[in-house]
């Protein structure tokens, strides 16, 4: 059973009933899908932790609608991947937004946990999604052939986010969105900068070294793909509860480099000697 709400509760934490589920869904949006995901209890509500869950996608879909939307009208077909799908709650929902209506191109959930694909498979085809497809694959070996690709990523642990926005950079992705888990890899690196470094006191305690690299990571983040000639927004995803797991970073194609953003880049990167960052090292200024 779940908690009773508190009477503090703020409106989003608390549980729907059945009847007040519609006012959380989006159009197009079907209460199949929801009980598919499990997001829905058997008798129709919504559980508090489910409703964040469903929050955090149906916001996701919500802002990256426009710019999917001048993918989709495209000649070619729109191939979606959602990268580190988990159980496949993003992808599915894109497919029964997006992919569905337009009558073709299709959606691809990567996921490196085999029962997680299993599992989202028969999910997809318990919808009846025929152009969706679940591969058991690390983000970073996955290669699709698509003249028109968006890459999504919805807490992709890790370097798995920056593996996707690496996938979408190699495929010249026309979109690529993500919103970033909990980042080590550069945090890592600046505790082995010299503590003598005129900015070491920003990083000098552990949790404000996980801020400040996860602020920093997002910054570079957004610097490499306007490198490669994205505009790019960052924008928050849902409201106050996810923190530094909150961040939408929402890139368009708009043309072939940026050379003031990659100035930019590198001047930024001399202020931090050492920092290594994998994405940097295939996709930064010198790339
Ligand atoms: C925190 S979950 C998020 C799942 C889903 N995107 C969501 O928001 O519900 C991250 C998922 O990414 C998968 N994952 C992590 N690293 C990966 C990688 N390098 N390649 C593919 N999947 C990865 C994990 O197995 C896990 O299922």
């Amino acid at each position: 059973m779940s908690a009773p709400a508190r009477p503090h509760d703020p409106p989003a934490r608390r549980a729907l009933s059945a009847n007040e589920v519609s006012a959380d869904l989006l159009n197009g949006q079907s209460r199949a899908l929801l009980h598919a995901l499990h997001l829905l209890t058997p008798d129709g509500k919504l559980n508090a932790d489910a409703r964040r869950k469903l929050k955090q996608i149906n916001h996701f879909a919500g802002l990256l609608r426009p710019a999917l939307h001048t993918a989709l009208d495209l000649a070619e077909p729109l191939t979606l991947v959602d990268a580190g799908t988990g159980n496949g709650y993003l992808g599915l929902l894109l497919y029964e937004l997006f992919i569905g209506p337009a009558g073709a191109g299709e959606v691809i959930g990567l996921e490196s946990n085999g029962q997680l694909v299993d599992r989202a498979t028969s999910r997809a085809r318990h919808m009846g999604f025929d152009r969706m497809r679940f591969v058991a694959t690390r983000v970073a070996e996955f290669d699709p052939i698509a003249r028109n690709l968006a890459v999504v990523a919805l807490h992709a642990c890790d370097t798995a986010t920056d593996d996707a926005i690496a996938l979408g950079l190699r495929r010249e992705a026309k979109v690529v969105a993500v919103v970033p888990c909990c980042q080590a890899e550069l945090a890592h690196s600046l505790s082995a900068v010299r503590a003598d470094h005129a900015l070491a006191p920003l990083w000098r305690f552990p949790i404000l070294r996980r801020g400040f690299a996860a602020h920093l990571t997002n910054v570079l983040r957004a610097l490499v793909l306007e490198c490669h000639g994205y505009q790019v927004t960052v924008t928050e995803l849902v409201g106050w509860e996810h923190s530094f797991k909150n961040e939408l970073i929402l890139a368009r194609k708009v043309q072939r480099g940026n050379s003031q953003a990659r100035n930019q880049l590198k001047a930024l990167l001399q202020l931090f000697p050492g920092v290594r960052m994998g994405l940097l090292d295939a996709w930064g200024p010198d790339a």
